[in-house]
């Protein structure tokens, strides 16, 4: 049997290894039986692109049990340190009042969507050369290679088996046809999502093009991958659900003592006391009637007191790491995008500590800029839209879904929009900030929401899903849904390598 599972260990450095992506040790030493292995061997095997999305290491650290903390010259607090300038800068962060809308409101935010998703694409070289206006082709006679740029407005199967999409621009709108012969081609095809905007290049027909190429916005080649001078970490959390009764106090009072250096081995402990920046991707409490019967499941039923206790655990984090904060669906604040930081009436806690940046969700920060160094963009959204793509996309739901946050992650990317399809995220048409428009290429793209932590790269981007510090509750029991809680993704700014360290027993 032992050597059995020697083989196939074997077998995944092996194949790890031919598609460039390394491993260490300490990751096969999690792990455990042939049930584990295989749903490894499974998720490296339906990876689209692995060479494009390399698990850089998936490599989970067991905490040991609470040590006897030795003499008590050991115990200084990093509390007790010098509070250090904060460097962390607001990139963009929505703080508009809110305002009537109306359908105005929304055919204009999709026009400058439009325009500005066009100035992406308009650059793609393979757009280039023959691009033009659907009003202009739906006048064109003769057969001949054209490309534009549009919104799909349907995605539908033909009796054949082909796609046909309608797609729109400012000018009119056509049909586009993706034939199920071009396999290739075929399966980028089932990529697209509703009311995106793409690059089609094709050859007309009567009122339709029958594509050759499908253009996505994407992540240029060419995104540096930035590194810091000196080894400091930052360290991603989210969906803390604090007030639930399922939160998992334990298990974040440990990441709490690790953080202070009080827990794990020396290796762990010389990391933790390296940590400058702490990400917390929303859900911070459980809140109060965000769902039916929630309130049998709280144990704090007061949301001022669930950011009451959410501020005294996160004070306990030496006050010279910055934390920063958006907003989840769990928190008290609007539900449509962009959701505005945490209502100061209810978290003033949070607002007052002096380590503490709160953004709206999306949000972006720059962190770790110094002469010299222009810093790291960290885009952050909670996630609330990646239910729809895990379900809506073949090519995800068929390889886990929302076990998945890594192929959601990529996929937003590649549409550069956070939330491309009208039904997928609860928004404001506010047509001066479209901040789910992805215009400035991150460094990070930082997230929660579906309780399961990852770490990729795309493109030079770390994509990073921070897990939960809630036990699984009755609904995701329902839902059939997998939470993985307790995890900590850390990434060594100078390095970029990066861990994930497991806070829980199992
Ligand atoms: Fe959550
Ligand atoms: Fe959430």
């Amino acid at each position: 049997m032992e050597s059995i599972e020697i083989d196939r260990k074997r077998k995944i450095v092996e194949y790890l290894l031919d598609n460039d992506i390394l491993v260490d040790s300490d990751m096969l030493d999690n792990i455990n039986n042939i049930d584990e292995l295989e749903q490894f061997f499974e998720r490296i095997k339906h990876d689209p692109n692995p060479n494009d999305l390399s698990i850089l290491k998936d490599n989970l650290m067991e905490i040991p049990k609470e040590q006897e903390k030795k003499e008590d010259e050991k115990k200084e607090t990093i509390n007790d340190l010098p509070k250090k300038n904060i460097n962390v800068k607001i990139v963009s962060s929505y703080d508009q009042q809110p305002a009537k809308r109306n359908i105005k409101d929304f055919v204009e935010f999709f026009r400058s969507r439009f325009r500005s998703m066009e100035n992406i694409l308009s650059n793609r070289r393979e757009l280039n050369a023959n691009l033009t206006s659907i009003g202009k082709i739906l006048m064109k006679k003769e057969k001949e290679e054209v490309a534009i740029i549009g919104i799909v407005k349907s995605k539908n199967e033909t009796k054949n088996g082909n796609i046909i999409l309608e797609v729109e621009d400012l000018t009119g709108e056509i049909k586009i046809l993706i034939n199920k012969t071009r396999s290739e081609l075929f399966e980028l095809g089932k990529e697209i999502v509703e009311d995106e905007i793409i690059g089609i290049v094709g050859t007309n027909g009567d009122k339709i093009i029958f594509s050759n190429k499908i253009i996505f916005p994407d992540i240029p080649l060419s995104k540096e991958f930035k590194k810091a001078g000196e080894e400091v970490y930052a360290v991603f959390l989210s969906d803390l659900h604090i007030g639930s009764n399922n939160f998992l106090y334990k298990e974040f009072n440990k990441f709490l003592k690790w953080i202070n250096c009080e827990l794990g081995n020396d290796k762990q402990k010389e990391m933790a006391s390296k940590i400058r920046y702490v990400f917390i991707s929303g859900d911070l409490v459980d809140g109060v009637g965000i769902y039916p019967g929630q309130e049998h499941e709280l144990d704090i039923k007061d949301i001022c007191k669930q950011y009451e206790l959410c501020a005294q655990l996160l004070s306990k984090i030496p006050k010279n790491i910055d934390i920063i904060i958006i907003p989840g669906n769990h928190d008290a604040s609007r539900l449509s995008e962009p959701q505005p930081p945490p209502y100061k009436d209810v978290s003033s806690m949070l607002w007052e500590m002096p380590n503490v940046t709160m953004l709206s969700n999306p949000g972006i920060v720059n962190i770790h800029s110094s002469d010299g160094f222009s810093g790291f963009d960290v885009l952050m959204y909670h996630g609330f839209s990646f239910v729809h793509y895990a379900d809506c996309v073949e090519s995800i739901r068929s390889a886990g879904g929302l076990d998945r946050p890594e192929l959601i992650m990529k996929l937003l990317l590649q549409k550069r929009h956070l939330a491309p399809t009208h039904s997928s995220a609860l928004y404001i048409p506010d047509t001066n900030n479209n901040s789910h428009i992805i215009n400035n290429i991150p460094d990070f793209f930082v997230s929660g929401h579906i309780h399961k932590a990852s770490i990729s790269n795309y493109r030079n981007i770390t994509m990073i899903c921070g897990s939960c510090w809630q036990s699984i509750t009755s609904f995701e029991e329902k839902m059939g849904l997998h939470p993985e809680p307790g995890r900590v993704p850390i990434v060594n700014l100078q390095t970029r390598e990066c861990k994930i360290i497991k806070f829980m027993e199992n």
